[in-house]
């Protein structure tokens, strides 16, 4: 995983869709056909952020403040337990774990969430996901020009919930701080341009009336 030391994963939420949209258009072309198993234009990205974090559990992580890697888990209520896992790390920080761990981390979701198995598709070509698959102890099964692999999961423990919730209560804290301090920052600019703007305005209104 890269810098362990400095890197943390934590939950993402419905107000961050921006920022995960931001790290989705980080994929490569091929990335993103990997990815969505077709093309789509940023505009479409936008949108699946913004679905995803209404709907599903998703989770990044992070390498000083910038969301390099996420996961979404979707468990469908019908039929109830069905869950689907889908992988994405920016290119500059692939081939170092994080695929891997991530897997591992929707792994321990769902086995929370009582779910006994969880499905992935992937691209017959996408070499680096068949690789995180077969590294989950998945089985493979070929469907048309796609793979489909089912990740066992390990039974319920509630003993790991307390722990669990800790997490999501130090998630939700981490990423309200982040949007204040991102929102303040923001303000801050826009309080440094206004009077620039102004001037220029009242420099361009006095050329037009002179
Ligand atoms: C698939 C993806 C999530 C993997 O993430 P990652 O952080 O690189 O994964 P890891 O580092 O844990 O493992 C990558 C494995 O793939 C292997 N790999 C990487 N690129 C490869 C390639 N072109 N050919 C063969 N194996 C490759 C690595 O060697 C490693 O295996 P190893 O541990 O045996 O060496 C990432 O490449 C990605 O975001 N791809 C684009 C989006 C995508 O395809 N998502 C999956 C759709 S569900």
């Amino acid at each position: 995983m890269p810098g362990t030391t400095r890197a943390y994963f934590r939950r993402l939420f419905p107000w961050e869709s921006d920022r995960y949209a931001a790290h989705l258009r980080t994929l490569t072309p091929q990335g993103r056909r990997w990815r969505f198993c077709g093309l789509l234009s940023d505009d479409a990205l936008d949108d699946h952020a913004a679905r995803a974090l209404d709907t599903g559990h998703v989770e990044g992580c992070f390498l000083d403040g910038r969301l390099i890697g996420a996961f979404e888990l979707f468990v469908d209520p019908h039929p109830p337990g069905h869950a689907q896992v889908a992988l994405s790390v920016e290119p500059a920080h692939t081939g170092q774990g994080l695929g891997t761990e991530m897997i591992e981390r929707a792994r321990r979701r769902a086995s929370l969430l009582g779910v006994p198995d969880i499905a992935l598709m992937m691209q017959g070509d996408n070499a680096a996901m068949i690789a995180v698959a077969r590294h989950a102890g998945a089985s493979l099964v070929r469907a048309g020009p796609e793979l489909g692999a089912t990740l066992a999961v390990p039974p319920r423990d509630l003993r790991a919930l307390p722990a669990a919730l800790a997490l999501d209560e130090a998630s939700l804290v981490q990423s309200v701080t982040s949007a204040m301090l991102r929102a303040g920052r923001a303000a801050a600019a826009r309080a440094m341009l206004a009077p620039a703007a102004m001037r220029r305005a009242g420099h361009e209104g006095g050329r037009a009336t002179a």
